[in-house]
């Protein structure tokens, strides 16, 4: 045991001592109410200080990986960061721009202060004198972190001051290059990311843009350590994961589980299936149809779905029952989509739009001959010229469609659907209206 692990371990056995760790999957979520500053240190404990080195070595030891989409290694970001030049910043990113998400808010609203000491305890590790929480624009969001932040208040927990600011309300503003823009006093809008925020992000500043979930599991993580962070998910998948679950499910909300868990076990979290499963979409809206049948037993990891074409994304479930179409329910998704890029760059001023009036004569069952082909075509050309992963997302989930509702395209190109019930599953904000 090195000289880092052994202070590590020493503060984490002392902190378990004080408050008892929490047992099986409920961890960030494990009661129904706000907990106020009081609430939250008699559940956890206290914070241990720690320093650069205690925090990088414990999330590395810990394999916490990001969950705010891509499941990026949280250590190997902050190494990043801390190796760039000057004080940093960090930015607690709860914009939540996904319509059909709710975990950051349930995070943000219920355990403020896991998302708070997650960001003192990143800017200890990178080096940063400022922190964002840079939150949705959502009234009682914002007033449980101001809140918090008042509780906090004279309590020498923060070491670097926090501000909260408000997210503008488009898709692609969490995205981190956005994120920053927008804080510099511009429109929320992604940029090319050279040179990368976490060498030149807020202010010129080294810049952490890090999920709030993320930030909160690094709270638990710096008290009760890396074998207990371990102690459930998979090797590659340690931990546990929030997940929005929603569509045809009876209790949809979010629900808090062990990474690996099975679709089944999921929706069983959310009282089951209310109707019976025709497909999943799981990811969110930048994520991948899959046929229910075929996936409700792989443990949903990164690991387990990349051979589905798939990944947890942004955690997000969604149940499309049988009765509805598949087709006319992506149509509308695409169309939000193609709405919601920033017109910067070629694949979302030319392709994104012609995607969605392809994908919308499809679902209303009058393509043109050559409406599949084009849409599979545009499919290959579109990813990887953008800014940022816009339009691969896009993409990700018009291929999945193609793909897991095969049938549905076959009767389509015929003329039929045998969609029954019109009443859409996802939610799709403004739906008809164009920015
Ligand atoms: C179009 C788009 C939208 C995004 N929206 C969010 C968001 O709302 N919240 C978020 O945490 N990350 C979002 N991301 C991912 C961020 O760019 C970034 O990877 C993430 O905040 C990093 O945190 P993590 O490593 O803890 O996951 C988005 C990415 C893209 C491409
Ligand atoms: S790819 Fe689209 S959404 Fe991303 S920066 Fe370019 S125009 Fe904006």
């Amino acid at each position: 045991m090195n000289a880092t692990t052994a202070t590590l371990a020493a503060a984490a056995a002392t902190t378990a001592a004080a408050a008892a760790a929490p047992v099986g999957e409920r961890r960030l979520l494990d009661g129904s109410s706000r907990r106020d500053l009081a609430a939250h240190l008699a559940r956890y404990g206290p914070l241990p200080s720690s320093g650069r080195a205690d925090v990088l070595a414990l999330v590395e030891a810990a394999g916490l990986t990001g969950r705010g989409g891509a499941g990026f290694p949280t250590s190997r970001k902050l190494r990043a960061v801390a190796a760039g030049r000057g004080p940093a910043v960090v930015v607690a990113n709860g914009t939540e721009s996904e319509p059909a998400s709710g975990k950051d808010r349930v995070l943000m609203t219920y355990a403020p202060h896991l998302v708070l000491d997650g960001a003192q305890l990143a800017a200890a590790a990178v080096g940063a004198t400022r922190a964002y929480v840079h939150a949705v624009a959502d009234e009682t969001v914002l007033a449980s972190l101001h809140r918090a932040l008042d509780e906090r208040r004279g309590s020498r927990l923060d070491r670097v001051p926090v501000t909260v600011t408000v997210a503008e309300d488009r898709f692609v503003a969490g995205q981190e290059t956005a994120v920053v823009a927008q804080l510099a006093g511009g429109p929320a809008l992604p940029r090319f990311a050279r040179p990368p925020v976490y060498a030149r992000g807020v202010d010129g500043r080294p810049t952490l843009v890090q999920n709030v979930e993320t930030l909160a599991h690094l709270a638990l993580l710096a008290r009760f350590g890396a074998p207990w962070f371990r102690s459930v998910g998979t090797p590659d998948d340690p931990g546990t994961r929030l997940v929005t679950v929603g569509g045809a499910v009876a209790r949809p909300g979010v629900v808090e589980v062990a990474s690996g868990t099975t679709a089944r076990a999921l929706l069983g979290r959310a009282g089951g299936p209310a109707a019976r499963p025709e497909a999943l979409l799981v990811g969110g809206y930048h994520g991948t149809w899959l046929p229910a049948e075929a996936v409700l037993d792989v443990p949903l990891v990164r690991s387990a779905l990349a051979a589905y074409d798939a990944n947890p994304g942004a955690g997000l479930v969604a149940v499309l029952p049988a009765g509805r179409c598949g087709l006319v329910e992506t149509a509308r998704v695409v169309r939000y989509l193609a709405d919601q890029g920033a017109r910067q760059c070629g694949p979302c001023v030319h392709g994104l739009a012609a995607v969605a009036d392809a994908f919308e004569q499809l679902a209303a069952g009058r393509p043109q001959r050559r409406t599949v082909a084009d849409l599979q075509r545009w499919c290959g050309i579109l990813p990887g010229r953008g800014a940022c992963a816009h339009p691969d997302g896009t993409v990700r989930l018009v291929r999945s469609a193609l793909r897991t509702f095969a049938d549905e395209v076959g009767r389509h190109e015929a003329g039929r659907c045998s969609g029954s019930d019109p009443r859409p599953v996802l939610p799709v904000p403004n739906p008809g209206g164009r920015r």
